[in-house]
């Protein structure tokens, strides 16, 4: 079973992808809503609350591991192999920088939570591989919070994204990566600010390649959904997002702290 930890809601995104990739196979999800955001909190912090998510994910039966999350990515993955040495790990960095490479781009934008553009992973991974190449990085922080509430095409949105990327548009940047998981809403608005010239990489979409190419046989089963607070709205986002699932449930925060 996969199992698939964000830090709230956003790692839905990457649910629907594996969905569209790996149709019927088993998976459980976490998404720790009694304490995200994570964005903007300290990689200390982050790399704890994700050896817990993971750890929760597999008490629930979960044998191939999916950090949903790119702040996680960005500063807990070593954590969470050092705990679970033998279960396998996806993250959504390693793809979308695999796609950066494929294209051989030049100029490169990624975007992403103050966290993981503050933790510089992804520029120091595209320039292990294009070493030639310019990358501009650069915290979005309002985009989460205008996903949440359904602003998806408000003019509120199309102001903060054209705040956001115009240096990035000045720059001429030749690819963005989308690096967190709520941006995927935003995509359209997005290209359309960035242009035809410029490629736009859903990390949520290349990881749930990147996961139904390497992991190997997994079962098919249902697809329940956790989360650590479950308000109304919590709930009313999951079902739009992802109305196929089987199961919406809640499990106390404390028990997740506790170790599943
Ligand atoms: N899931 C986070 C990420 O992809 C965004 C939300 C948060 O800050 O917790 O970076």
């Amino acid at each position: 079973m996969i199992g698939v930890f964000d830090s709230g809601i956003g790692g839905l995104t990457v649910v629907r992808e594996l969905r569209r990739f790996l149709p019927g196979k088993a998976l459980v999800y976490f998404g720790d809503t009694a304490r995200t955001p994570y964005g903007n909190k300290s990689a200390e912090t982050v790399r704890r609350f994700a050896v817990e998510d993971a750890a929760y994910v597999l008490g629930q039966g979960a044998t191939t591991l999916v950090v949903a999350c790119n702040t996680m990515s960005a500063v807990a993955v070593d954590a969470i192999r050092q705990r679970f040495p033998s279960v396998p790990l996806f993250e959504v960095i390693a793809p979308a920088v695999d796609a950066v490479a494929a294209r051989r781009a030049k100029r490169i934008g990624v975007i992403g939570t103050r966290a993981t553009i503050g933790s510089g992973v992804y520029g120091q991974r595209i320039r292990e591989r294009l070493p030639k190449a310019k990358v501009i990085e650069r915290a979005c922080p309002l985009l989460v919070p205008l996903v949440e509430e359904g602003m998806f095409d408000a003019a509120e949105t199309k102001r903060v994204i054209r705040r956001y990327l115009e240096p990035l548009k000045h720059q001429t940047v030749d690819t963005l990566v989308l690096g967190c998981t709520h941006y995927p809403f935003l995509k359209d608005a997005i290209s359309h600010k960035m242009g035809k010239s410029c490629a736009v990489i859903d990390s949520a979409s290349v990881t749930a390649k990147a996961v139904a190419a390497q992991a190997g046989k997994l079962a098919d089963g249902p697809l329940t959904l956790h989360f650590s607070d479950l308000s109304p709205h919590t709930e009313e986002l999951a079902r739009a997002w992802v109305p196929e699932a089987d199961a919406i449930n809640h499990v106390p925060v404390e028990r997740v702290e506790r170790g599943g």
